[in-house]
């Protein structure tokens, strides 16, 4: 069965090998060929459709969070000075209380509280918020030919989350260089990363404790997600570090990841320049579109639980303690979910149905809101430089295997560009 067949490279794209993160499509789908549920050492990669989705409807039954347990991490612990164990404590007792983190009731608890947050009320309040930063973050690209347009990519989420989040805009790079290392961590069996990852977590803590202390001597902000989530409501309130945790992870999950969708979908979109004209024809076709892109780049590229229960997935026995990598970008490129899978098609009408955003009682929490930013940010630039075009050279990703990034993205913005309209 699958778990026997050799594919070489997947140990290097898993731990984010530099290399390897620039292709990783032709992996996921040797994987989906050939060994759908791959053993790489101590870890199972699931990359079918019907398998990954499983997985993450799961319930808790087979699968948990606790990923400093598995076999993989322990062995890694192993291995440490007693300071760098240290370190891996604080940042995997840290990332324990987080709501990604967490199954069962206690992830019902803080999924509940972080709702109250998060309603849909609160998100349409964005909707100005974005539209403003978007105009904000364009503007200065009128001024010349090539831009950088991850500087666009890279801030705007940013900017969306901060704001959400309460936090005085000039503590956004601060915020972003503690998310960014955190985010680098990713359960990688790497020293360098989890000292990193570590220093990040305890300024990170420092700097909410003092946010919430501001907070309870202050008002409470309408659109303030910090007040939010302090408010007590039928005796349940979340404890400082649930609350730290809660704040680092919705800055962690709601930075990098839209940032993806944006950049990459950008990139995929303008290599395909009928698509991109489709768009311009038609900008209600956009909402579609970043459907397709969630499926077609998948932004977060995997996520993993920890096997708790023996289990047989597709003729392989998963024992207890093993990391299960939930490939949701091979996934999304499964033949037997979505036809000619490897097309990009802004109007194919079944891609909602992708595991970009999770399933089940891990979806997403942010999925409206990231809809939202990517549409945003689509609609302008066909609105108001529909010439825009991919600058040329090589693009390079860098960032983990589960959350690669771009580092620059040059674009000819064109001569047709119109000013803001409303
Ligand atoms: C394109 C952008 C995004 C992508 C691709 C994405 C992807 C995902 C995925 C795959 C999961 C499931 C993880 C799992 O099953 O282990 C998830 C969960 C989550 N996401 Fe997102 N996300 C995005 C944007 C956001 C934003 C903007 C926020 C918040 C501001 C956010 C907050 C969360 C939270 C809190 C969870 C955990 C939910 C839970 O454990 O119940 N995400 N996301």
């Amino acid at each position: 069965m699958g778990a026997t067949v050799e594919i070489e490279g997947v140990r290097e794209l898993l731990d984010g090998e530099p290399e390897a993160i620039q292709a990783p499509e032709r992996i996921w789908d040797r994987l989906l060929a050939e060994a759908p549920v791959y053993r790489e050492g101590d870890r199972i990669v699931l990359s079918r459709y019907e398998d990954v989705r499983a997985a993450m409807q799961d319930g808790d039954v087979n699968y948990g969070k606790n990923m400093s347990q598995t076999a993989y991490l322990q062995r890694f612990l192993k291995t440490l000075s007693p300071s760098d164990a240290d370190d891996f404590w604080e940042f995997f007792n840290f990332r324990s209380v987080w709501m990604v983190s967490t199954t069962g009731e206690e992830h019902a608890r803080l999924r509940r509280l972080a709702h109250r947050a998060f309603t849909p009320r609160r998100i349409a309040q964005m909707d100005a918020a974005i539209r403003g930063f978007t105009d904000e973050l364009i503007e200065p690209l009128l001024d010349g030919d090539v831009a950088n347009f991850m500087d666009v990519a890279y801030r705007l989420p940013l900017m969306v989350i901060v704001e959400m989040l309460g936090c005085p805009p000039e503590d956004r790079e601060l915020i972003h260089t503690w998310s960014r290392a955190i985010g680098a961590q990713q359960d990688r069996a790497d020293v360098v990363t989890l000292r990193a990852a570590a220093t990040a977590v305890r300024e990170f803590r420092r700097y909410v404790h003092d946010a919430v202390a501001v907070q309870r001597q202050g008002d409470i902000g309408e659109r303030d997600l910090v007040a939010a989530l302090l408010e007590a409501h039928d005796g349940e309130q979340l404890t400082e570090e649930e609350l730290a945790g809660m704040f680092v992870m919705l800055l962690f999950a709601g930075h990098e990841t839209t940032t993806n969708l944006i950049a990459i979908g950008l990139v995929e979109l303008l290599r395909r320049p009928e698509q991109w004209q489709l768009l311009c024809a038609d900008p209600t076709l956009i909402p579609g579109a970043v459907e397709e892109l969630l499926r077609f780049v998948s932004p977060v590229q995997w996520t993993k639980r920890r096997c708790i229960l023996e289990h047989e997935v597709g003729g392989v026995v998963i024992e207890p303690d093993t990391m299960v990598v939930l490939a949701n970008a091979a996934a999304n490129r499964d033949p037997a979910a979505f036809a000619e899978p490897g097309r990009l098609d802004v109007r194919r009408p079944d891609s909602r149905r992708h595991l970009a955003l999770g399933f089940g009682a891990k979806f997403c929490l942010g999925a409206s809101l990231a809809r939202m930013e990517g549409a945003m940010v689509f609609e302008t630039l066909v609105e108001r430089f529909p010439d825009i075009r991919l600058a040329g050279g090589d693009l390079r990703f860098v960032g983990s295997s589960a959350l690669r990034t771009l580092q620059e993205l040059p674009v000819v913005l064109g001569t047709d560009r119109r000013p803001i309209s409303g």
